[in-house]
């Protein structure tokens, strides 16, 4: 992949790592981070092997298809700030592929990470932190994998129904370009990142909510102890989801999954 002469980012993307085929994209930003390698390094495969996803999935890796990317952080803010990058990520993917979809067919985004198109989802975000804890070494992953020529007959049986690409739902008949996509989510994810660090998650409230596909909806939250079905509120400032359950009580969620269970 020939990206160089398409950035334009200051230092997202330097350096840039491609890969004809790895067994994780994540796995190797993890190994390299530690060893050290300086913020804005990205990494992306044609192919992968062993792609994962959060809650221990697998994630669906064909070549020459779509985009496998992780992104190396190293942010100045206290480490339990910096899980909220996956949502300011998410914001800087969903308002990129918005650029390619039809307005009547908003982008949305399904807290904690993924981003849907037409109630499926085309991109899903995997966050990692390494060094947690000490501020002068810590390192966010972020890693990205986002559905972008893939046809409808290329999806496997077991994720047919909930998953699409940016080619199903653009409609066209000729295959996007990853290199110019990419080139412009790293633009974005850059400028978007140095908002929230001057600025805090605040800053993106209100466009999370205008893109989340959750709120008024009832969802069931699965956490580690426990599974509820909830009223969604909104995003909180933390980045932490805001629920109403069955007994009227508030409550956040900070981890988890959740699902839609009823419109
Ligand atoms: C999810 O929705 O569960 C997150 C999926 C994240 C997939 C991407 S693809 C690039 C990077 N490498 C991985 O192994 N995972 C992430």
């Amino acid at each position: 992949m020939e990206i160089q002469d398409l950035l334009t980012t200051q230092s997202i993307g330097y350096p840039f790592i491609f890969l004809e085929s790895i067994d994780s994209t994540n796995r190797i930003a993890h190994d390299l981070a530690e060893q050290g390698m300086p913020e804005g390094c990205v990494i992306c495969a044609d192919h992968q092997t062993n792609g994962h996803g959060r809650q221990g999935r697998s994630w669906f890796s064909p070549q020459g298809k779509n985009l496998y990317v992780s992104l190396i952080l190293a942010p100045q803010k206290h480490t339990m700030h910096i899980s909220q990058l996956s949502l300011v990520v998410g914001m800087a993917i969903a308002d990129t592929l918005q650029r390619y979809v039809d307005d009547s067919k908003k982008v949305g985004v399904k807290w904690p990470n993924d981003i849907w198109i037409n109630n499926k989802k085309c991109c899903g975000i995997l966050c990692e932190i390494v060094n947690a804890g000490d501020i002068a070494k810590h390192r966010l992953i972020v890693g990205f994998g986002i559905n972008i020529n893939l046809e409808r007959a290329e999806l496997p049986p077991e994720i047919k129904d909930i998953s699409t690409s940016l080619f199903i739902e653009i409609g066209e008949l000729t295959y996007l370009s990853r290199e110019i996509i990419l080139a412009q989510i790293l633009q974005n994810i850059e400028t978007y990142y140095h908002r929230w660090l001057e600025h805090g998650l605040a800053d993106f409230n209100e466009e999370w909510e205008s893109r989340s596909v959750l709120n008024g909806r009832t969802i069931t939250v699965e956490t580690p102890s426990e599974t509820f079905q909830a009223e969604v509120i909104g995003l909180n400032p933390d980045g932490s989801l805001q629920v109403k359950d069955k007994k009227g009580h508030h409550r956040s969620i900070t981890a988890g999954d959740v699902h839609i269970t009823q419109y």
